[in-house]
């Protein structure tokens, strides 16, 4: 079956709001044809192409894409200055195609960690598609969950500490606003790409409910209908939050 065909399958009024990915295995792609580890990134870039134009096609209100953690700083400096490059040259390269398809660029993570090169071609991608309404395309970048989090606390303890807030009024939703995900719904489908199933420090609050689906792809051979075979997966799955099949049945 080729990608229209399995794109039919789909049920355009079930839809994920919101799809998270975790773009893996680039480097062992590359050493499987006997490259360096920067081909496989480079590569990757294409199937980011495929994957943002497919989920704005489908009427995908929310992407976010884990392209670099805060456990990645630990690579080799060599690949930590290739990737942020790729980084620089897509951000710059794509901005007209994001605006051409009315997709808002956001980030999330530690940006200020970043060089200040790249975090500028980001704030400037940002900035000039900040209006486009169609998706928002979200990168995680110098990101983990659990800088999140603990930067969650901080931000509340301050509250607290200035008497903007008392203890007893600290709630799941007081955490959710103090995420960098804050404006975001959480993500419904989870998607693992390279045969590896963890979730490697990415949005474990948001993750709480979210269907995962894993496949043995690496990343720089997913395309539009591996995209779309996760979706039909999720369409799949029964979702019941703890209740009994009966009740989700009843609903
Ligand atoms: C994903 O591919 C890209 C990043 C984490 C930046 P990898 O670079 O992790 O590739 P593998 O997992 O080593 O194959
Ligand atoms: C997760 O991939 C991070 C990104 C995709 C950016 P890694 O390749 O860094 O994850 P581990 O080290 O295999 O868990
Ligand atoms: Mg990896």
């Amino acid at each position: 079956m080729d990608a229209k065909e399995i794109k039919t399958q789909i049920d355009l009024d079930n839809l994920p709001l919101h799809i998270a990915i975790i773009m893996d295995g680039n480097g062992r792609w590359a050493k499987k044809k006997g490259k360096l580890r920067i081909f496989g990134h480079e590569n990757g870039v294409k199937s980011v192409r495929e994957t943002v134009e497919a989920a704005a096609e489908l009427g995908i209100k929310y992407l976010t894409l884990y392209a670099f953690s805060t456990e990645n700083w630990n690579r080799p400096k060599v690949e930590i200055k290739a990737l942020m490059r790729l980084l620089v040259g897509a951000l710059n390269n794509e901005t007209k195609t994001l605006n051409n398809n009315n997709i808002r660029l956001s980030a999330i993570g530690d940006l200020k960690s970043l060089e200040s090169g790249v975090y500028k071609q980001l704030m400037t991608t940002i900035n000039k598609t900040a209006d486009n309404t169609r998706m928002t395309l979200t990168l995680a970048l110098s990101y983990s969950s659990r800088w999140e989090i603990v930067n969650a606390t901080k931000k509340i303890a301050d509250m607290v500490k200035r008497n903007e807030m008392s203890i007893n009024e600290i709630s799941q939703d007081t955490f959710r606003s103090n995420l960098e995900t804050s404006e975001f719904p959480d993500p419904e489908l989870l998607i693992r790409t390279s045969g590896e199933y963890r979730i490697s420090n990415f949005l474990l609050w948001q993750i709480a409910y979210a269907e995962l689906y894993f496949t043995s792809k690496l990343w720089p051979d997913f395309r539009k209908e591996d995209l779309y075979m996760a979706i039909i997966d999720y369409q799949n799955r029964e979702r019941r939050f703890g209740k009994t099949s009966e009740q989700i049945y009843n609903d």
